[in-house]
């Protein structure tokens, strides 16, 4: 049962969409104060657990540390980190044998300090009063997340491409470094579906431009591409590029379409293409024009898009510019010191997404004038929804992909999420496995890291072992930073070891396609940790380096160097499958722990007693996969498959459910 209570006059974020009448009662489980603006204590004992907050550091139990739900441009993933991208503020509650759940609705920032400050104590912080607070009761976690989910509506759904692996590079220069990319792996027989482009297919990084001395005739590259079973994904960034002569400026400017500053003009702040306006995403005109706009590139034939930088992520505003100006004409007269240029280093390292600037401008929506602090974690949503309602428009009967780095609950609906700027360090895969069902339980289903890590160089077995867990993630996406060692999957040495764990992750296509839509159609988990399954085994519930997929399947992934294998903590009875050189073999194993050698080279998984898992043969690309090899593997005797044709939407169509019998 889900019921909601306010505080103040609370901001429509829009992420629950079904109609939920106001409780009539007062806020159950947490005691309420106006402190700081509004606090939500709760009492915990030591076994309890908090779950959730979706893209976050930290455990899958989120428990010992505090996290603050400000959607952040910040590539320095560390422990210490207490934001990401996203703000996904629903948390679910197990005390002793009660659980329950609670999303704080409110597009401000929020702290949750999960027993940190008082190791008994969960409090929740918001510096503003007004919020909408839900709460939800059920028997399990399942239920509730199902609950929750129910009402934030369906999960976006991507074409069946998309699970299909990529490559990214920041940035592929031009069209010849794009065929070299595909040619790297069509010739070693690797299977690929797309290849992104970064900024630099855009002139001088203007949305919707095309670099024309560099990918001239993009209509027809784009085709060229397709023909070879690969699509061309280019990223969309917030920032509009302050350029006379531009039409997506000059429309911004003639139509009031940008955000403003305290005296209304439109607020200037620097990002890749130097000075930008910020699209006001608050306002439903303002979406509806922007996302009009992916229709330049849908005519070329682009049939997905990567939404970037929008937090949105500020580089230096104006007034910084100004401020750094004037400090450093003032250290000029003066002597210079450690001290001097430790301040002006300071100085200059904090103008970076800085409150001062998040606080000088304002959205204008039909509701109001809002100062963008009060609003910050809707931007990156709104930007998201505003391309999937025009795509939706622009080819009403085609799914797209989409998906964006900033993020507020309610934007899966429109697209997914890429965890952002990691980096090619082994802690970052242990992160990927935590955030996975925490992710899953806020909604968004279609979603992965950058494998092989984004900043700094990879080294091959990282991109092995990271591979290896990628080919479980919806997006499966090797993507790396400007500047950093080329990481796509040719450059090394034995490459077939990498073609092995590629084959098999189109191998596991219709197994992993499945489990997504039914996750999707039904409002559960795909990702969901030993705890939840298990909540009577206590080994279980304090795992947190294992996942179960769907509703057959464990990964158990290595994430430590030069490592044998690892310890694997079977629930129950399970079947290991390991691939070894492509080939597949089984082993029956019991219940309890076990040391599982696993070679750089090789993976395992593992089948749930009693349940089978479809495997098909690979292919070069989704679209090549041939569904009559479909054989059922593992100890059950049967499988619920589900298929379409992967591009239009008439997902509950019975006919797209399958019993396949062994
Ligand atoms: C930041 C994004 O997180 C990254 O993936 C991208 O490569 C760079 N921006 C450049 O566009």
């Amino acid at each position: 049962m889900i019921k909601k209570y306010h505080f103040g006059k609370p901001y429509n974020t829009e992420a629950v969409i079904l109609p939920v009448p106001l409780a009539t009662d007062t806020l159950p489980y947490f005691e309420v104060s106006a402190e700081k603006g509004l606090s939500f204590k709760l009492k915990l004992e030591k076994s309890d657990a908090v779950y959730g907050l979706g893209e976050a550091m930290r455990g899958i139990n989120k428990r010992g540390y505090i996290y603050n739900s400000f959607c952040s441009d910040d590539p320095n993933h560390t422990e210490a980190t207490r934001s990401l991208y996203g703000a996904h503020n629903f948390i679910v509650i197990e005390m002793g044998e009660k659980v329950f759940g609670a999303f704080f609705d409110t597009p401000s920032t929020l702290t949750f300090d999960v027993c940190y400050t008082a190791f008994d104590t969960l409090r929740i912080t918001c510096e503003n009063e007004n919020m909408a607070v839900y709460i939800i009761d059920g028997d399990s976690i399942y239920d509730i997340v199902k609950e929750f989910r129910n009402a934030i509506g369906r999960s976006y759904i991507p074409p069946m491409w998309a699970f299909g692996y990529t490559q990214s590079r920041w940035s592929y220069i031009d069209k010849a470094d794009v065929r070299r990319i595909a040619k790297g792996y069509r010739d070693l027989g690797i299977p690929l579906d797309a290849i992104y482009l970064d900024i630099d297919y855009m002139e001088r990084y203007k949305d919707f431009t095309v670099n024309e001395e560099n990918f001239g005739n993009l209509p027809e590259f784009v085709e060229e591409m397709k023909a070879d079973g690969i699509r061309l994904v280019p990223i969309i960034d917030a920032g509009v590029k302050i350029e006379e002569g531009y039409d997506v400026y000059e429309e911004g400017i003639r139509n009031n379409y940008f955000c403003s500053d305290k005296d209304n003009k439109p607020f200037k702040a620097c990002v890749w293409p130097g000075m930008t306006h910020f699209p006001d995403f608050l306002n439903p005109q303002v979406r509806t024009w922007f996302g009009a706009k992916y229709k330049i590139l849908t005519d070329m034939g682009i049939e997905g898009f990567w939404n970037d930088m929008n937090e949105p992520a500020i580089f230096f505003s104006q007034n910084s510019v100004d401020e750094t100006h004037r400090k450093i004409k003032k250290m000029a007269d003066e002597e210079f010191s450690v001290d001097k240029f430790n301040e002006l280093k300071f100085y200059i390292g904090s103008r970076q997404n800085c409150n001062e600037d998040y606080s000088a401008f304002y959205h204008n929506t039909p509701e109001g004038r809002f100062c963008h602090k009060d609003v910050h974690n809707l931007y990156g949503y709104n930007m998201t929804r505003s391309a999937g309602e025009a795509l939706d428009k622009i080819e009403p009967s085609k799914r797209h992909l989409l998906f964006s780095r900033a993020s507020y609950i309610g934007m899966h609906r429109y697209g997914g999420i890429w965890t952002g700027d990691n980096h090619s360090w082994w802690s970052h895969i242990l992160n990927e496995i935590k955030v996975l069902p925490s992710l899953n339980m806020c909604g968004f289903l279609y979603v992965g890291a950058d494998l092989g890590g984004f900043g700094c160089d990879t080294s091959r077995d990282l991109l092995l072992r990271w591979l290896s867990l990628g080919i479980f993630t919806p997006l499966m996406r090797n993507h790396a930073a400007a500047g950093t060692r080329e990481q796509e999957c040719f450059c090394f040495e034995n490459p077939e070891d990498f073609k092995h764990i590629i084959d098999l992750r189109y191998r596991l296509i219709p197994y992993l396609y499945s489990e997504f839509m039914k996750a999707s159609l039904e409002n559960e988990m795909m990702f969901k940790p030993l705890a939840f399954e298990f909540p009577k085994d206590e080994v279980a519930r304090h795992t947190e380096d294992q996942l179960l997929i769907g509703n057959e399947l464990m990964i158990a992934p290595v994430y430590t160097q030069n490592a044998l294998g690892r310890y694997v903590y079977l629930p129950e009875d399970m079947t290991a499958v390991r691939m070894t050189g492509g080939e597949l073999s089984y082993t029956e194993m019991h219940k309890g722990h076990h040391f599982v050698e696993i070679a750089e080279n090789e993976v395992v998984f593992f089948i749930r007693a009693g349940k089978a898992i479809p495997l098909c043969k690979a292919a070069k690309c989704v679209e090549d996969l041939d569904l009559d090899t479909i054989e059922l593997v593992g100890t059950g005797k049967e499988y619920l498959l589900y298929t379409d044709d992967g591009f239009s939407k008439d997902y509950e169509n019975p006919a797209n459910f399958k019993t396949l019998k062994k």
